[in-house]
């Protein structure tokens, strides 16, 4: 791994992505920008790679034992995190006039960026634009992720936490075959908001946890992943697009909008009902006594998606939340929704809903598998593996 350290605040984050990276055994080559070291040493980032520090481009020493052309390609990934504004502008308009330009320029290997910077600047049409430019060019992006800043504002623009950029850089790394290349899957997850007045929302308590396992296993398995995604605290997997919803109707127009798919994974759990009248003002208590909430269906997503017609993924999956009789259940679903397969899990006991772990029956047309207890993230690997040998 070639790490290039840019200058920004969240330069500190980099020596923890270091210690990561050195527990899992895997080498670092540290580059550090001038700017970089204004924020951390390069004594610190060299003890916790165990490698000497590149800063400098016209280094004798340096460039006698390795130069900066064979230093570009000695690394099987190169990451910059953080990649400053000015580090992505260079490398979108092959700019060479450092040490780390000059690696970005040169390098034959994959390149993955983890932005930082000020909300601002990353909505900047200029960074907007390069970003475009180093996503034509196969960069591959982490982060950034949304919330407060050092600057004190707030917004995207956040260093993706060093756990979330060691796994994107490990899967970049992951050389095993990729079944599911060049198809396109749809992940709809979390809860719905369906508002009732200004304040006050109808929701549950899905934590969007399943569903982004599945969309980060799909795309560990080389799948292009749209994730539509109702109101959750949870960082999108790395490498996958995702679509902010709140509402059952704007998660439909979502998926909607991402259509074709090869397959569509249906894990949100989605509100059955919204308010007939959303209130324009808050509801306020009175001497009526308490409102009377008149609620209306919403649209059925998973079913839309796998009504027939010229746009229907070839595997349309829902998943069914049940209490009693799973089985018979899962499959009057199966039926009722048009989808090929259900995945049914039982949360009478109250411990899966936000949980780490999950139990399963994977229904078919023909058949159903009992899949044993196990982590949301190992149940989506397998469900993963499983969607790829269906579109095989
Ligand atoms: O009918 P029920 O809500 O139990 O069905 C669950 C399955 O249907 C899940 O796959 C869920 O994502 C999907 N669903 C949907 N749109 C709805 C309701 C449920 O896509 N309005």
């Amino acid at each position: 791994m070639l790490l290039i350290v840019g200058g920004g605040i969240a330069a500190y984050k980099a020596l923890e992505l270091t210690r990561l990276f050195r527990k899992a055994s895997v080498g670092v080559r540290p580059v550090l920008t001038r700017a970089g070291a204004q924020f951390i040493t390069s004594l610190s980032l060299s003890a916790l790679a165990e490698e000497a520090v590149r800063e400098d481009l016209f280094s004798l020493t340096d460039e006698a034992r390795m130069g900066h052309i064979e230093l570009s390609r000695s690394s099987d990934l190169v990451l910059v995190a953080p990649a400053t504004a000015d580090l992505m502008a260079k490398s979108a308009n092959g700019l060479a006039d450092d040490l780390a330009s000059t690696v970005l320029l040169a390098t034959d290997k994959p390149v993955m960026m983890a932005p930082a910077m000020n909300v601002r600047m990353w909505r900047h049409p200029a960074t907007v634009r390069n970003l475009a430019k180093l996503k034509g060019d196969g960069v591959i992006f982490v982060g950034p992720d949304n919330g407060p800043m050092a600057c004190g504002e707030f917004g995207p623009g956040r260093m993706a936490e060093p756990p979330a950029i060691f796994q994107a850089a490990m899967s970049a790394l992951d050389d095993r075959p990729k079944p599911l290349a060049g198809k396109h899957v749809m992940v709809t997850a979390g809860p719905t908001a369906e508002p009732l007045d200004p304040v006050r929302i109808l929701t549950n308590r899905s934590s969007g946890k399943q569903g982004y396992a599945i969309a980060a296993a799909l795309s560990a398995l080389g799948a292009r992943v749209s994730l539509v995604s109702g109101p959750t605290a949870l960082d999108a997997p790395a490498g996958v697009d995702r679509l902010m919803v709140e509402t059952a109707e704007e998660m439909l127009k979502a998926c909607r909008s991402r259509l074709p798919a090869d397959a569509a994974v249906c894990v949100a759990a989605v509100s059955d009902w919204r308010a007939v009248e959303v209130f324009k003002s808050k509801l306020k208590k009175g001497p009526k006594g308490p409102p009377t909430l008149r609620l209306v269906e919403n649209p059925d997503i998973v079913a839309s998606l796998a009504a027939r017609g010229p746009s229907r993924p070839k595997l349309v999956v829902g998943f069914a939340a049940e209490t009693e009789n799973l089985e018979a259940a899962g499959r009057a679903k199966l039926a009722r929704k048009g989808c090929d397969w259900i995945v049914a899990n039982d949360v009478s006991h109250g411990d899966i809903v936000g949980a780490d772990d999950n139990e399963v029956l994977l229904l078919t047309a023909q058949a159903v598998e009992r899949w044993p207890r196990a982590p949301k993230a190992e149940i989506a690997r397998k469900l993963a593996e499983k969607i790829a040998g269906a579109l095989a």
